[in-house]
């Protein structure tokens, strides 16, 4: 479903919920990531892109209740009531609302007031398939909130925002990558951005020879909901082991020098931090030069890291990149990835545009027969940021 046409059922369904057109309608894309794992936190590099799947939400002022926000998901059926008189707090954890809820705060904190209005929320981004549904519902409020109080946020400040409504509201302590590539992302680039400096830079990718596959295993490990917070612990513990701010500052051999100052684990969780943003700086430096191999031998070792350094992969996951390398480059496979926080989610593959089908055909029977869970896989070609479609 094209973003045009989503945004036309949004409108649809608003006006069955509602009984009448939406007046303001805003959307913002998930993302994949094609190298730079779990080096946002550690002030390194990442190198997403936005893909063709798009958090919508339509909207109109609120008919008589004129201090309360009425949120409709088109998904769940389920509705969340705001009321703008009383201080604003996190629902429950688990509660989809408190994305949206946590960047209402974020704007009513900077005297940005929407004032009372009804909505309805539509999404083409899988969630729980670790393509940021979560980023994408945060700019995408904060995108419609921007069109309702007539202001534009910087497009840094939008982000820090949404990040800050998923860790206060979400519970989650997450790095800028997900948040800042949803409101900058462009067609046709990808986005090499320096999370220390937070200075992005868009790097065309428009070879028509190529194009990226995505697979989602259709698995959730739950049960390490605390991973990610504790991988953050460790590379901060590492970080202070070798001296320095963070683990953008430390170099490999730095780190074999300080090896005895930290334990095993602390030790693998830097090496893979510290390899992984080199192997960003060298893609991005073969996405420039449209080095498909290189780009693809660099994205299979950023998998391997990442399940022996770092440990966030799954069987699943390294069923999927298996079967890649399998294909191999003569198939029409250059690399292939887990992408975003692990342990489930999906995997992101270079492959040769001509070839698509027929990988996509493979990768589905294959991974069905040796986990018995059917993936979905879909193609993306990099795709525009946040944007006002109504407003
Ligand atoms: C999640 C987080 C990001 C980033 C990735 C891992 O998607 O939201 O900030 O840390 O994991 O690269």
């Amino acid at each position: 479903m094209t973003l045009a046409e989503l945004s036309q059922q949004t409108a649809q369904d608003f006006e069955k919920a509602y009984g009448r057109p939406p007046q303001w309608i805003a959307a913002a894309p998930g993302r994949v990531n094609v190298i730079g794992e779990h080096t946002d936190y550690n002030d390194g590099f990442v190198f997403p892109m936005a893909i063709e799947r798009y958090t919508v939400i339509a909207a109109a002022p609120a008919r008589n209740a004129a201090k309360t926000i009425q949120l409709r998901s088109a998904q769940g059926d389920s509705t969340a009531t705001i009321d703008l008189t009383k201080p604003l707090k996190p629902a429950p954890k688990g509660a989809w609302f408190n994305y949206p809820l946590g960047v209402i705060a974020g704007f009513l904190s900077r005297n940005q007031n929407p004032g009372g209005f009804e909505a309805l929320i539509h999404s083409t981004v899988p969630v729980g398939g670790g393509l940021s549904s979560s980023a994408a519902l945060e700019v995408s409020t904060a995108t419609l909130l921007e069109v309702i109080t007539g202001k534009k946020l910087d497009p840094v400040e939008k982000a820090l925002l949404a990040q800050k409504a998923e860790h206060e509201y979400a519970g989650m302590p997450c790095g800028i990558m997900d948040q800042f590539i949803s409101v900058m992302g462009r067609k046709d680039h990808l986005l090499l951005l320096d999370c220390r400096s937070r200075k992005p830079e868009l790097v065309p990718m428009t070879d028509p020879s190529v194009a990226l596959l995505i697979t989602n295993t259709n698995v959730k490990h739950e049960l390490t909901g605390g991973e990610y917070a504790k991988r953050r612990a460790q590379c901060e513990a590492a970080a202070k082991a070798l001296g320095v701010a963070s683990l953008r500052d430390a170099d490999a051999e730095m780190l074999e020098r300080g090896r005895s100052k930290m334990d095993s684990v602390a030790y693998r969780r830097a090496r893979h931090v510290i390899s992984e943003i080199e192997r960003t700086l060298h893609a991005a430096e073969g996405v420039r030069a449209s080095n498909w191999p290189t780009v693809g031998q660099l994205m299979y070792a950023s998998h391997s890291s990442l399940r022996d350094d770092y440990e966030v992969s799954c069987p699943e996951l390294d069923t999927v990149v298996a079967i890649a390398q399998e294909i191999g480059i003569k198939g029409g496979v250059y690399g292939c990835r887990m992408t975003g926080g692990g342990f489930g989610g999906c995997t992101v593959a270079l492959v040769k545009s001509d070839q698509v089908k027929a990988i996509s055909d493979h990768v589905a029977s294959e991974y069905e027969k040796r986990t018995r869970i059917k993936p979905t896989l879909f193609e993306s070609r990099p795709a525009a940021g946040a944007t006002v479609v109504k407003g």
